[in-house]
């Protein structure tokens, strides 16, 4: 059988599920007239690759927002990205750590998307990260040389294929919280729900309180859209309680991650993942 092409977006961030967008589409049975609802769209992997008409992608992240809706409106082109990388990547090449460091405070002052792509593109591990005030604080990768030419093509690929998919469709990109996208929800819609990972993301430390998590599964459980929830269960030391505790009335499919630290095959920690789905 051949192995299904998967879209791969521009943006990059920690929990992203392009690996388990196979495994999605496998168990999402929708309404194709009706709307498809993110209110955790990240690096929107699983909208791109799901492709449906209609759809709101939300995200409280506003630069990730920015940066879509400026693929949308056609102000980032994948020329636009090239001559921008290749400006900005060669004063790295030129610079290093330094020139990082300068792209950081000035994205901190302008919140321009494209700065954003650079630092999510040579920051250390694609991670997105801010601090209480605000700002992003995400170290340098440190490699001076990140943005080779075949890595500026792969990135400008990455956002032509995101166009295309996006183009011709019905598609609202918003910056708002989760709350605010639930409520917008109508019988029919397709919710599919990956907030921060409760007890997981170390990175996410007070920006994903219990109660949070909690309020999600009743406004989940109240919607009158149907619901598709992404969340770990267990690994070789856990088990995710919360999940026990708060989704069990959804239908659960689970299926089996690793997560590589290194190239070792003692390092490969397996971790079963899950999606709970209630069809209305
Ligand atoms: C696990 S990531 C989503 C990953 C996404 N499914 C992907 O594959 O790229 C969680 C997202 O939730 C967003 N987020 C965190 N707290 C939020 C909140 N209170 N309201 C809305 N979005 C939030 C983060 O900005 C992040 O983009």
């Amino acid at each position: 059988m051949q192995k299904e092409k998967i879209i791969v977006p521009p943006i990059k961030c920690q929990g992203i599920k392009t690996k388990l967008v196979p495994f999605i589409k496998e168990h999402i049975h929708r309404d194709l007239s009706k709307r498809w609802i993110e209110p955790f769209m990240g690096t929107g992997v699983v909208a791109f690759n799901v492709a449906p008409e209609k759809a709101l992608l939300t995200d409280k992240n506003q630069y990730i927002i920015s940066f879509y809706q400026a693929i949308q409106q056609q102000l980032i082109t994948a020329p636009v990205v090239r001559e921008f990388l290749e400006y900005h990547g060669g004063k790295l090449a030129q610079y290093g750590a330094d020139y990082y460091m300068k792209m950081r405070d000035d994205f901190n002052q302008n919140g321009d998307p494209l700065y954003f792509l650079f630092l999510n593109r040579s920051d250390f591990n694609g991670m997105i990260r801010f601090n209480r005030k605000g700002m992003f604080n995400v170290p340098f990768c440190h490699k001076p040389n990140r943005f080779a030419k075949a890595y500026i093509t792969k990135i400008c690929n990455q956002v032509q294929s995101v166009w295309e998919v996006m183009k011709d469709k019905d598609w609202v990109f918003k910056h708002c919280s989760w709350q605010e996208t639930m409520e917008n929800a109508e019988p029919g819609d397709y919710i599919y729900l990956d907030s921060p990972y409760i007890g997981r993301d170390t990175s996410y430390v007070g920006e994903w309180p219990d109660e949070e998590a909690i309020s999600l599964a009743e406004y989940a459980a109240a919607s009158p859209a149907n619901v598709c929830l992404s969340m770990w269960k267990e690994n070789q030391f856990r088990k995710n309680e919360h999940l026990y505790s708060y989704w069990s009335q959804f239908t659960w499919f689970d299926t089996t991650h690793f997560y590589h630290i290194g190239g070792k095959e003692k390092n490969r920690h397996p971790m079963i993942e899950v999606l709970a789905i209630k069809n209305v």
